[in-house]
């Protein structure tokens, strides 16, 4: 199978749910044998990083070998992808090789020629516009805290214009869960992923807002991510400026559900985003999350690959 994962819709919810289960077996196995079968063995992941990395390369490179399997990563001064040597020729000696690929790049369009030449799967590992292996790792996640995730309501705060709220955006549409983002007029979500969202959503289900109270009212899903992301730096006063009334304050939390979760990709900025007794208080989830990028990136692969269960 040659399905790629760039976009959070390349898997329909039936195929989401089955990584899900995958990345679940494959926690449990972890937990009670100490152990996972090697599913993967003899399999090689190639890691393509433009950018710096801690929960994506370390998930992606212990998942491998929890599984039987290998990882090799590689950096833009061994690559330069598009610079030493044209994306689609990467793309082609890399996919005659190894297994599967995996790029965390700046522009969204370097991961999509990737896989328009690629013979093997390619992973958004993270792009401007996408961050597809974050949220697998999140509905691992707020599936183990909530159960069913249809019917729920995530709502965002902060940084509208944002990989990981674009893709939040989307999987909420896909798996009927509710979508409010509270952001500032000058960074709101991408024009173009809200109308796909509510293409695939029921009419009222994705909300934008100014006012992060009011996307919070009734959430069960509390979630922000840094003003600042990998690529935004040079904004980054500006960006200070108009987020900080869209910060996540113990204030805020008390205006969703009482027994609401608070959930942040990391790296978290405390003082900035997220009050830091919110993310270190009880309602946060922050590391079980993180903890998860490893358990789902190991039901992605396994899934991409086709691994019998
Ligand atoms: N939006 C953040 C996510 C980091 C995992 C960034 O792109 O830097």
């Amino acid at each position: 199978m040659d399905t790629h994962f760039i976009s959070i819709t390349d898997l329909n919810p039936l195929q989401i749910r089955s990584v899900l289960d995958l990345s679940e077996e494959l926690k449990r196995e972890l937990s009670a044998d100490g152990a996972n079968r090697e599913l993967l063995k003899g399999r090689t992941m190639l890691m393509f990083f433009e950018k710096p990395s801690l929960r994506t390369r370390i998930s992606f490179e212990i998942g491998m070998t929890q599984l039987g399997g290998h990882a090799i990563y590689l950096t833009p001064a061994d690559v330069g992808l598009g610079s030493r040597e044209r994306i689609s020729d990467v793309a082609r000696v890399s996919s005659s090789m190894a297994d599967i690929l995996m790029a965390r790049v700046f522009k969204h369009e370097v991961v999509t020629e990737l896989a328009a030449h690629s013979a093997a799967p390619v992973i958004n590992g993270l792009s401007d516009l996408e961050h597809p292996c974050q949220i697998l790792a999140d509905l691992l996640t707020i599936r183990e805290k909530k159960g069913d995730l249809s019917g729920l309501k995530l709502s965002f705060v902060g940084d509208g214009e944002n990989n990981v709220t674009h893709s939040l955006c989307l999987a909420s549409a896909m798996l009927g869960m509710r979508f409010a983002c509270a952001s500032p007029h000058n960074l709101t979500m991408n024009k173009e992923i809200v109308k796909k969202a509510r293409s695939l959503a029921c009419a009222d289900a994705i909300m934008e807002t100014h006012d992060p109270v009011e996307a919070v009212a009734d959430a069960d899903i509390v979630y922000t991510d840094t003003w600042v992301s990998m690529g935004d730096e040079k904004e980054r006063t500006t960006r200070e400026q108009l987020l900080r009334p869209y910060q996540v304050t113990k204030s805020l939390m008390k205006k969703a559900k009482p027994e609401a979760i608070f959930m942040h990709d990391m790296p978290a900025y405390r003082g900035l985003e997220v009050e830091v007794e919110v993310i270190d208080g009880i309602q946060s989830v922050v590391f079980e999350q993180a903890e998860n990028r490893l358990h789902a990136q190991k039901g992605l692969v396994g899934y991409l690959l086709g691994c019998k269960r």
